[in-house]
């Protein structure tokens, strides 16, 4: 009889949780430890210890998740047990940035620590479900090594590379695309209740607008992959007169149009480069640190 590996979560919020219970719903042997105690008392009753200090929570652990709010907060925690932690596994899902991450996988090999770094794209609620999405990055074996034990988690899980901020830097680049959508969702909707449209007769169409950017992504993909940036259908400077439509309309209402003016500001300067007959996809290489190098090709 194979017994289940023993994993530890440290971070009972409200991932940590929902991470926790898979553990346990999978049959692992789950040690739980959060700065607030009281957080673990659900996943107690449900067959979880819970372990007094960081250190005693992974001393027995196969495999080490971290779950906390940011990567200070992670090296806070880790620092301390370090000894402890010395040829175990940890896997860090915390979000923070790459070269956090990079840093942290540092610090871990000094340690004689097996570190590989992870991002959740999905709720809590996916946790344990076919709709989870997880995204690793650090040493391809360890994943491997620990793959079974992190399927409890469910869904979809995709080791992306041996670079340990890779899955971060998946993390904060699809973040940054959701995060804008939906400051641009919201401003689409002021603006129609501005004009008296209420947002259930706006929504069927922003539902069909929303679903060309799956193919726009795709398209958009292989234009800067190849580096082709001549425009099929709609050049950047119709773009940027499209856009400036919705700040003139947005004005006259009296609201904040901010971040359009800054989108707009930005196409100008690209157009005004000369590129005002090219994709939107050279805006893509003109947001680059060095634009004047991709600008001049
Ligand atoms: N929630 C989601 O749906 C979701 C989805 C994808 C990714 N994530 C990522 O998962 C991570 C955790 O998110 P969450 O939703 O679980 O956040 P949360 O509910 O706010 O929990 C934050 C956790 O960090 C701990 N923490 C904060 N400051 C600390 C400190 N100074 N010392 C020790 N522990 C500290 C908290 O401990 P206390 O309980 O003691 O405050 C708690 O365990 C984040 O990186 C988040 O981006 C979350």
């Amino acid at each position: 009889m194979t017994t289940s590996p023993q994993v530890t979560v440290l971070g009972l919020g409200n991932m940590g949780r929902a991470l926790a219970r898979a553990f346990l719903a999978h049959g692992h042997p789950t040690t739980v430890w959060n700065r607030s105690p009281e957080k673990g008392a659900e996943l107690v009753a449900a067959g979880a210890t819970r372990a007094a200090t960081v250190a005693d929570a992974v001393s027995t652990a196969g495999l080490v998740v971290v779950c906390v709010v940011d990567y200070r907060v992670s090296r806070q925690l880790l620092e301390p047990a370090a000894e402890a932690l010395r040829g175990r596994t940890v896997v860090n899902l915390t979000a923070d940035s790459p070269d956090a991450a990079r840093d942290l996988a540092a610090w871990a090999a000094e340690h004689g620590i097996d570190y590989l770094d992870g991002s959740i794209m999905t709720p809590t609620i996916t946790i344990d479900t076919p709709d989870a999405v997880l995204i690793y990055s650090g040493p391809a074996g360890l994943y491997e090594r620990h793959r079974a034990t992190l399927a409890a988690l469910g869904g979809s899980q995709h080791h992306l590379g041996a670079d340990p901020g890779r899955a971060a830097a998946f993390d904060v680049a699809l973040l940054d695309l959701f995060w804008t959508a939906v400051s641009g969702l919201t401003h689409a909707f002021a603006l129609a209740k501005a004009e008296g449209i209420d947002g259930a007769d706006l929504a069927p169409f922003a539902r069909s607008i929303i679903g060309l950017l799956g193919s726009s992504a795709d398209e958009l993909a292989e234009r800067i992959d190849t580096g082709r940036h001549d425009a099929d259908v709609s050049p950047l400077e119709t773009v940027a007169a499209g856009l400036a439509h919705v700040i003139e309309a947005a004005d006259r209402r009296g609201m904040d149009t901010s971040v359009q003016r800054a989108a707009h500001a930005q196409m100008r300067r690209v157009v005004d480069a000369g590129h005002g007959a090219d994709d939107v996809s050279r805006l893509t290489t003109a947001l680059l640190p060095d634009p004047a190098s991709t600008l001049r090709q």
